[in-house]
């Protein structure tokens, strides 16, 4: 008899690096003010990963919290997947790095370029595995030192980002529950909406374009923001078909925090009340891939969330790419 295999996430960390950039700071460097970010985002800082750190650095902070919480050796880890659009290096992947400092002798590795999505891209990935009973545990990682990325005299988006890390032991169990149902999607029609144009194959980077802010990311603002409701709402909602679930269900809605109105807009239309909805950008900015599992890891450190809960994870980003899981924890 083939026994049914379940995917349970068993720990989570998260790390941010320790210097923090005020909206105040920000109004010493580009032409804003901390009322407009405050109105406009829902962020009032940010932490800012020093020159001599880079992705791979506060993945393995992450990550060690995560096995720790887990109660497993970094040698059981079979399965890494990292979400990233910031790596260490073009090649070798980030995850090939973190295995081996972790020590995750016995991993496969990938990374994911699913920009903000990253982390729930590879939830959906670590329970496909998971349930076709290849792998046992799976490190899922969120990370991103967006500020390498970021041109800091373009008010339009230094104001937005942060660097962090999370990660999440995603274990097969014969218990029924953990994440429930996953849903991915893309639009590549809508690349130019958020997009680095220099720095890949089809522009390198040449000392035609090295100061030209080619290699910074850039972002239609307005576009993004419209787009960010419709692909999160839609996401929501079809996770919840695919569990047979209802918003009323649901204990906890964790978005990426890209924007606050973005996120309480979602949850207007999916009838998520707001005491059922996870902010932390005030403190972090949008960080990306990272954004879903730091904020998931803090609701568990902080009790906001037990064992048993039901949590909504919706995510959007870049290419644009978009996805939900719901877990029960
Ligand atoms: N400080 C002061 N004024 C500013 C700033 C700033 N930092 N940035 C823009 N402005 C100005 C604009 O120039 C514009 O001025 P104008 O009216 O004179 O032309 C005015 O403020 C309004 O600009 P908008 O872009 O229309 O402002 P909006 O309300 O749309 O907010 C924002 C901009 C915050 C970027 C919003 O559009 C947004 O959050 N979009 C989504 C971003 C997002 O979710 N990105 C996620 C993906 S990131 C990733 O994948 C890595």
């Amino acid at each position: 008899m083939v026994v049914k295999r379940y995917a349970h996430i068993i720990g989570t960390g998260s790390y941010v690096p320790e210097k923090i950039l005020t909206n105040f700071d920000l109004e010493q460097m580009v032409d804003t003010s901390d009322e407009w970010i405050t109105t406009r985002t829902g962020i009032k800082r940010r932490h800012i990963a020093s020159k001599e750190v880079c992705s791979s650095d506060l993945s393995i902070a992450a990550s060690r919290k995560a096995i720790a919480a887990a109660g497993i050796k970094a040698s059981d880890i079979d399965l890494i997947l990292l979400g990233t659009v910031t790596p260490d290096f073009p090649v070798p992947s980030t995850a090939c790095i973190v295995q081996d400092k972790l020590g995750a002798v016995n991993a496969g590795v990938m990374d994911i370029v699913a920009a903000c999505s990253g982390f729930v891209y590879g939830l959906s990935l670590a329970k496909a595995m998971v349930e076709a009973s290849q792998y046992n545990n799976v490190l899922v990682i969120g990370v991103e030192t967006l500020s390498k990325i970021t041109n800091w005299e373009d008010r339009n988006t230094c104001v937005l980002f942060g660097d962090a890390a999370g990660a999440a032991i995603v274990h097969a169990s014969e218990k029924p529950g953990g994440i429930l149902g996953t849903y991915l999607k893309s639009d590549g029609s809508l690349a130019h909406l958020l997009s680095i144009t220099a720095g890949g194959t089809r522009v390198p980077i040449d000392a035609s374009n090295v100061n030209n802010g080619d290699r910074y990311l850039k972002m239609a603002g307005p576009e993004v923001y419209k787009n960010a409701v419709r692909t999160m709402t839609e996401a929501a909602f079809e996770v919840l078909k695919r569990t047979n679930l209802s918003s009323a269900d649901i204990d906890l809605m964790i978005s990426h925090q890209a924007n606050i109105r973005i996120i309480e807009s979602t949850a207007r239309k999916i009838n998520v009340p707001p005491e059922k909805v996870y902010i932390n950008i005030q403190e972090y900015g949008n960080t990306s891939a990272a954004s879903i599992p730091l904020a998931l890891d803090e609701a568990i450190r902080t009790g906001r969330v037990k064992s048993g809960d039901i949590v909504l994870l919706v995510a959007f980003g870049g290419g644009l790419t978009w996805g939900s899981a719901i877990v029960e924890l």
